[in-house]
């Protein structure tokens, strides 16, 4: 595994590199220790199929997925979107989409998006139904302008359509939890530790994403038109005490 952690120490491009990496394995490829994903990644697809309804029991749809990375995951959507005759498009470096499956009904389009928008619509002009954007908005947030992404994204989504932009590290949330009495003991038991967790208020913490920036991500999701929520995940995955998604519909 590369000696980098946290998730602030990756971009696009050390993704590019990790995805080449023969010495990594799919899990830490896409930047995650083998054991935050490792039979993991099944309750994390029925999470989203919990929250995608549309993706979970419509036919025929045509689906984007924005940074599908190449571990358990993406294959998931191979094979629900082989059984229900939908279309995929996947969007993410030629070098990670290089350890994806090709198949007819998937389209590849390389490239760090919202860059990419334009061969996305190129290719897809009538839009999409359901947008998976799961595990990648933190990296989106450091690169690109936040709306910028939000909008080109919301543009490609057709009405009735869904999106996910999922497992957020929601640093608000994360402040929450280890400020709590649950916090400090989680803390404690994982750390091996009777010290307590660092929860500082008042500072300027720099890349991280915190509710003043999901609220306006919602605010100017609500006010283009669709409906936007704040969704926690299933209490089973590794993070979801700091974790949250982002689910958004077009009406
Ligand atoms: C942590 S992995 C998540 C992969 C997958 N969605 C999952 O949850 O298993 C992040 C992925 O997003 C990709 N990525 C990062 N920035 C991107 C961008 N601006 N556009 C498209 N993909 C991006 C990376 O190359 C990597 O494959």
């Amino acid at each position: 595994m590369s000696k980098k952690t946290s998730y602030d120490d990756f971009n696009f491009a050390t993704f590019q590199k990790m995805a080449q990496d023969k010495k990594l394995n799919q899990y830490e490829k896409i930047g995650f220790p083998t054991k935050y994903r490792q039979g993991k990644e099944e309750i994390i697809f029925a999470d989203i199929l919990q929250k995608l309804p549309l993706l979970k029991n419509g036919k025929k749809l045509n689906v984007l997925d924005i940074g599908p990375g190449c571990s358990d995951l993406p294959n998931y959507t191979v094979t629900l979107c082989k059984k229900n005759g939908n279309k995929l498009t996947w969007c993410d470096s030629s070098e990670m989409l290089a350890n994806l499956p090709n198949e007819k009904f998937i389209t590849k389009i390389p490239g760090p998006f919202p860059e990419t928008f334009d061969a996305v619509k190129k290719q897809n002009p009538h839009g999409f139904d359901v947008i998976i954007c799961y595990s990648v908005f933190h990296y989106i947030a450091f690169e690109h302008n936040i709306f910028t992404f939000l909008d080109k994204a919301l543009l490609l989504l057709k009405d009735g359509g869904q999106m996910i932009i999922g497992d957020i590290p929601n640093f608000s949330k994360r402040q929450r939890f280890f400020a709590s009495k649950n916090g400090i003991k989680f803390h404690q038991t994982f750390m091996k530790t009777k010290e307590l967790p660092q929860v500082e208020y008042n500072t300027i913490k720099e890349k991280v994403i915190d509710e003043s920036m999901l609220d306006a991500m919602i605010n100017r999701a609500r006010f283009s038109g669709f409906d936007a929520y704040l969704v926690p995940q299933n209490s089973e995955l590794p993070m979801s005490n700091r974790r949250d998604d982002l689910i958004i519909q077009k009406p």
